[in-house]
């Protein structure tokens, strides 16, 4: 089932990372993203209306929602009674991992060396979010880390935006994780017409 997950993910190419402040954005934000050919979410839980958030969103057929920054197994559990179907950490936690795994949740954990990608692939681990990405060498430590670990697949997160995101285009990218499709403040302003055009603009660099 989380196999079939990644697939997903991996078919639509990116992930915008989403901090929302009032739940009642978060539908008409799910479907801007989905006419904008983005028909995922990771929606985090650093706002009070993250959790929320994410149960309103999958309310919406056809469209993915996982949670972001799980940092304790207590907001997992809460992420996957809203709805959640992956969760993402910015770092690696063997618990978070395994009561993902016994939730039927996708994990996907934060990496940034060697030693962290060992520890995930031991938990039974294949797919990790590098973090963060641009200061950890973009597109090139993806690369070097693919040498020793050529059966995982990797979700860059920080610093990637519509000018660097087509070098990304490389083997061992599952999908490319940004906020810039739908920054805070445009979805408090419920700018919802350019959240759509952000992300149709930046699914066909990510193509180039
Ligand atoms: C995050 O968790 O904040 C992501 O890494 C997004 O980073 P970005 O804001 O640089 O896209």
């Amino acid at each position: 089932m989380t196999a079939e997950l990644s697939d997903s993910l991996a078919g639509i190419g990116v992930l915008p990372v989403i901090v929302i402040d009032d739940p009642r954005a978060a539908r008409p934000l799910a479907e801007a993203l989905r006419a904008g050919g983005v028909g995922c979410a990771e929606v985090t839980l650093r706002t009070p209306a993250g959790r929320d958030s994410i149960a309103e969103m999958s309310a919406v057929e056809g469209f993915l929602v996982g949670a972001g920054t799980v940092l304790t197994v207590e907001q997992l559990d809460a992420s996957a009674a809203a709805g959640a179907r992956f969760a993402v950490s910015p770092g690696f936690d063997g618990q978070l991992v395994d009561r993902a795994m016994s939730s039927g949740v996708l994990a996907i954990p934060g990496i940034a060396t060697a030693s962290e990608t060992m520890a995930a692939m031991r938990a039974g681990v294949r797919t990790v979010k590098l973090f963060p990405a641009a200061q950890l060498g973009g597109p090139a430590m993806i690369a070097a880390l693919r040498g020793p670990f050529p059966e995982m697949s990797f979700v860059p997160s920080g610093g990637i935006d519509i000018d660097n995101v087509a070098d990304y285009g490389i083997d061992g990218v599952l999908c490319v994780s940004t906020s810039w499709i739908a920054p805070r403040a445009m979805i408090a302003q419920r700018d919802f017409a350019t959240i759509a055009e952000r992300a149709r603009a930046f699914v066909s660099r990510r193509r180039s």
